[in-house]
């Protein structure tokens, strides 16, 4: 079995394949139908690129376990052995609207420990993976620990219907914070922690919108779960989710119990 190093480097190929064929299928008229409701969308390249990331998975490791979120791998009930988690366009409804401001992301677990995780943003090229045991590297150099900014001095990043009913806090945590931002796209809420571009990111996150940051957020020094602070499920359903830095946190933490 490959090495944490061999197996980054070769995800990471079949990522940048995938995004070079990502760009060149935004060149063509998209196919979108509706999932469960108008704001919750598919595309043919959402299904295209899960497929083509299925397919590298399981023809060079036919003994792991895949979680896809358009169904194209497997519905793991453990987290025994390896498993990866995948979510082929993150953001898709901006993909379809705006073109960009998407990403692919990609999380490895082996017995439920977070290894390795990948987002890319295809269009601006900022790839940042990598996980506890390799290091983490935005486009090939290495990305430090990250310094512990309290809420009071940084951006966060918000849900927005969460934000707007001040779901478990949500707003009280926004307006404690420097500012709030509302991206759209829990890739580029990732990526913006990881670049300390912001302090915190609150949503509420399937396990294919979650598995690359938490594993590269433990790494960065970030912490993350629940927003209610249990452990989040990387085989489970969607819940409130934040990430932050540990100041922020332990403010997050408060400011949701203090709500009740
Ligand atoms: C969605 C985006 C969005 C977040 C949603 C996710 P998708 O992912 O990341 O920012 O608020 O919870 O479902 O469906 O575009 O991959
Ligand atoms: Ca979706
Ligand atoms: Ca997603
Ligand atoms: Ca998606």
């Amino acid at each position: 079995m490959a090495d944490d190093k061999q197996l980054m480097a070769q995800v990471k190929q079949w990522i940048l394949e995938a995004g070079e064929e990502v760009k060149r299928k935004l060149q063509d008229p998209l196919i979108v139908e509706q999932k469960s409701s108008r704001t919750d969308l598919v595309t043919n390249v959402d299904k295209e690129t899960e497929a083509f990331l299925v397919e590298k998975i399981r023809s060079h490791y036919p003994a792991d376990q895949i979680l896809g979120e358009e169904g194209l791998g497997d519905k793991p009930e453990t987290t025994d052995g390896r498993v990866w988690i995948i979510d082929p366009i993150d953001g898709t409804i901006n993909f379809v609207k705006q073109r960009e401001n998407f990403c692919i992301m990609i999380g490895i677990f082996e017995d439920g420990l977070g290894k390795l995780g990948f987002i890319y943003d295809v269009i601006k090229d900022e790839f940042v993976y990598g996980g506890s045991g390799t290091g983490v590297f935005l486009n090939g150099s290495p990305l430090k620990q990250i310094e512990d900014v309290p809420l009071s001095e940084g951006l966060v990043g918000v849900n927005g219907t969460m934000f707007v009913n001040n779901y478990m806090s949500t707003r009280n945590v926004g307006l404690a914070s420097s500012g709030f931002r509302i991206l759209g796209c829990a890739g580029l809420d990732f990526l913006h922690m990881f670049m300390s571009r912001q302090c915190a990111y609150v949503s509420n996150l399937a396990p294919w919108d979650f598995a690359a940051g938490m594993v590269i957020g433990h790494a960065l020094g970030l912490r993350c779960s629940r927003l209610d602070g249990r452990e989040a499920d990387i085989i489970g359903e969607r819940v409130p989710f934040v990430i932050a830095t540990p100041s922020a946190y332990e403010e997050i933490q408060a400011l949701v119990i203090a709500a009740g």
